[in-house]
């Protein structure tokens, strides 16, 4: 018959709010009660978690660390099986254009080397609308580690990007979702229908993993609509993070995260990158609109860099 047999599938997470909770929960639901797969939850777990809500000033004085991935300490890991998993699931998400801390934190342990190495990996992250650059920068992190990165699949929040600028950071600061500003600003946030359609995700794995010879790092997830590529933020989030890498080596010799002065040029930055977003950000978009005709070729070559490797396509 079939060469079925039992694949163990490793899920690596972190989740401050919950929403990454969710979309692991959504995804892994087809994969739960199997015969044919074991599951194994990981939760990363920094020594001194992050605050949720944010106070002002900590959300922003984390974005040098987060760039130049100074990592928290982990608890240690609680993971009784060390041996090697057919399938990880990595799910993270977005802080300031890099992994968040505590994953890229979990990528330097020394059990992410033995877990990760000549692994596949499904990278799942659940974001504002931003994650090209990190998902560079992991997709970095995993070739070191000896990785192999088979699948990526994004969700992000569901209101434009114009409200969700307005509502992501209230959600972060106050932990409330919303709507905000009497319903002005939908609520921020993967919606309720996208959780839930991304188990999908879970029913194609669950179909295919079982009978996949070892060392099949092909896709599993083409053709579900695994990501979204808004080319209108490809060179937004190349203009930021260059500016981030600056800031942020200019905030850390200023001093630590506690020191006044930092916090003093911090406050400096913020006025400079709110002022940014609202004018580089929708210039930006228009130039690209308007030079459209002469770009075409290019974007959609940039459009299926960063779709890679499940791509966009929904059939
Ligand atoms: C410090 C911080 C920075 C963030 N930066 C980004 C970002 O650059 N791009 C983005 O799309 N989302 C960003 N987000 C939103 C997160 O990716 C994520 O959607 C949100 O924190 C909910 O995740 P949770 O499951 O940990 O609660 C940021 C959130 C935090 C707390």
């Amino acid at each position: 018959m079939s060469n079925r047999s039992l694949k163990k599938i490793l899920v690596v997470y972190y989740s401050q709010s919950g929403q990454l909770g969710e979309l692991v929960k959504n995804v892994c639901a087809p994969l739960e009660g199997r015969t044919d797969i074991t599951l194994t939850y990981l939760a990363i777990e920094p020594e001194q978690d992050y605050p949720f809500p944010w106070p002002f000033l900590r959300f922003f004085n984390t974005f040098p660390e987060t760039v130049y991935a100074d990592t928290p300490r982990l608890k240690a890991l609680a993971l009784v099986d060390h041996s090697r998993f057919d399938l990880v699931i990595l799910a993270y998400q977005v802080w300031f254009l890099s992994p968040s801390l505590p994953v890229s934190a979990f990528l330097k342990t020394t059990e992410a080397k033995t877990l990760l190495a000549d692994t596949p990996v499904i990278t799942l992250i659940g974001c504002r609308n931003m994650w090209l650059m990190a998902q560079e920068q992991m997709k970095q992190q995993l070739q070191q580690l000896g990785a192999h990165l088979i699948d990526n699949v994004v969700l992000t929040d569901a209101a434009h990007s114009a409200f969700t600028f307005i509502s992501t950071p209230l959600w972060m600061l106050t932990g409330k979702r919303g709507p905000f500003l009497k319903g002005l600003v939908p609520a921020a946030g993967i919606s309720a229908a996208e959780l839930h359609a991304s188990r999908r995700f879970g029913e194609a794995i669950a179909r295919q993993l079982p009978s996949r010879p070892a060392g099949d790092n092909s896709p599993m997830l083409q053709g579900l609509g695994a990501v979204t590529v808004n080319e209108n933020l490809i060179s937004s989030e190349k203009i930021a993070r260059r500016s981030f890498m600056i800031w942020g080596r200019l905030l850390r010799a200023i001093g630590k995260p506690a020191s006044r002065p930092r916090q003093m040029v911090l406050l400096l930055y913020i006025a400079f990158l709110v002022t940014m977003i609202l004018t580089i950000v929708p210039l930006s978009a228009l130039l690209k609109k308007l030079l459209v005709p002469f770009t075409r070729k290019h974007i959609a070559a940039q459009k299926r860099y960063y779709a890679a490797p499940s791509g966009s396509e929904l059939h």
